[in-house]
């Protein structure tokens, strides 16, 4: 028997100008407080990747009207509340989607049963459901708080919620709750994580506070009882999209890959400043303000890049990107230490895991620890990686898009499983990088 995959091989260089697909993080959050809102929200620049699209399936259950209107462009009428869905919500491969949305259901008067596939069933809910059951939502999951899970929301009190694990999705879950919590809630995180949630809800006219406390943590305030008003959200460009075709111009000799529009918010874009640190020449033009958050194009030229230290309290800030990271890293000279990474642990799939076994598989020298990854660059002028693996990705599609790319530079090809998951964040991804000149084939692989 053979399955379908994707095989990656070295060619030319890679030429062109791209636009980035739009934020994952920013275009789930769009539909979710779109629906829970009164009125009309007009959307611009939504990913259409299928993580998105199963909220937006989401949130007609819930009782909005989510209509698309041409690529990209979506309506989303809102009743100012969500109304109890008639079936079970499948939320797919989105952790992001389940978690958000479970955050706001928990605030109306509802019973809701959640799902996802193979991979989302096994991820763990219980980091949300802790702060929710404090705030007085209860629920039936199984064990370990793993979906399906039924969730029976409204009637919620206070919390003052300290963050265990720097998490967007659980700050952004509690946040949503507390906006129908009699009393308001208040998430305080000692790492800063991606603050879409906040900035978001103030365009949607909520009172949202940010105070920075004595010991550095963030203190983040909504005040109970809030009515969110419809309003327009253009989403800007995905930095951890653009990370595949920008750390392909840098890996591959000759290139010089231009991603415009792509989101620079501090809080998603500290894989650029570590490249840079590994001497990228990685140019940031034309940046401009975009729905209230800075954009730029970012062009990557190929380079020689060296082994750093990535300091471990970046990590929220480019959590997502590790693995992209780990392939520059990989064709880089000298050593790239990166910790204080246990959270890519929990991801769609164990992400050190998965990135140390594909990376090794390729003939690099990593070495895992529990939260870390050290990568061994093999890289000196005219010796690129090995390359030549079948690349196991338990349907991630990180993983897969992260080493699709190693194999645009590896000496051998580079084949990946299950490629069908790259459209959860990246539709177009294969045809992207087909453009720019990388050579990506379907394949027929054998069973390993
Ligand atoms: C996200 C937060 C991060 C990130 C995910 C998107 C979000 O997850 O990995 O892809 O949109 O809030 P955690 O909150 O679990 O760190």
């Amino acid at each position: 028997m053979t399955a379908a995959g994707l095989t990656a091989t070295r060619g030319g260089p890679l030429r062109g100008r791209v636009c980035a697909p739009g934020d994952k993080s920013i275009s789930h959050r769009s539909l979710i407080l779109g629906a829970m809102a009164r009125g009309t929200t007009e959307i611009s620049g939504l990913l259409e990747g299928e993580d998105v699209k199963r909220t937006a399936q989401a949130m007609t259950a819930f009782g909005a009207e989510v209509t698309r209107l041409e690529d990209g462009a979506w309506r989303v009428v809102g009743q100012g509340g969500f109304a109890e869905p008639a079936d079970v919500v499948d939320c797919g491969n989105a952790g992001t989607g389940v978690r958000l949305i479970m955050g706001a259901a928990a605030g109306f008067d509802l019973n809701a049963t959640f799902t996802g596939d193979a991979s989302l069933r096994g991820r763990p809910m219980n980091r949300v459901l802790k702060p929710l059951g404090e705030m007085g939502a209860t629920w039936i999951a199984r064990s370990g708080g793993r979906l399906p899970l039924t969730l029976r929301g409204g009637n919620l009190k206070t919390i003052a919620y300290r963050l265990p694990e720097p998490s967007a999705q659980v700050k952004s879950a509690v946040l949503l709750a507390g906006l129908h919590a009699a009393s308001g809630a208040q998430v305080i995180e000692p790492e800063a994580t991606r603050d879409h949630t906040e900035r978001m809800l103030r365009a949607f006219g909520a009172q949202v506070e940010v105070e920075l406390m004595a010991d550095g943590a963030r203190k983040i305030t909504v005040p109970g009882g809030q009515a969110l008003s419809g309003a327009p959200v253009k989403v800007p460009g995905d930095p951890s999209s653009a990370a595949f075709p920008l750390v392909a111009a840098l890996i591959t000799p000759g290139s010089e890959v231009t991603v415009e529009g792509v989101l620079l918010n501090p809080l998603r874009a500290a894989l650029f400043l570590t490249l840079q640190e590994m001497g990228a020449d990685l140019v940031i033009e034309n940046v401009r303000e975009e729905g209230g958050d800075q954009v730029g194009d970012v062009t990557a030229r190929h380079s020689a890049l060296r082994g750093v230290v990535v300091p471990p309290e970046r990590a929220p800030a480019m959590i997502d990107e590790y693995p992209i990271l780990a392939i520059a890293a990989a064709c880089a000279e000298g050593q790239t230490v990166m910790r204080g990474i246990g959270e890519m642990r929990v991801k769609e799939s164990d992400r050190i895991a998965l990135t140390a076994a594909g990376l090794a598989a390729c003939g690099v020298g990593v070495e895992e620890e529990a939260e870390g990854l050290i990568v061994n660059g093999t890289v000196r002028a005219n010796h690129p990686v090995a390359g030549g693996a079948r690349v196991t990705t338990h349907g991630d599609h990180r993983i897969a898009m992260s080493h699709l790319i190693l194999g645009l530079a590896a000496d051998r090809p580079v084949s990946v499983d299950e490629p069908g998951m790259i459209a959860t964040s990246f539709p177009g991804f294969v045809e992207m990088m087909r453009g720019l000149g990388g050579q990506i084939e379907t394949a027929e692989l054998h069973p390993a």
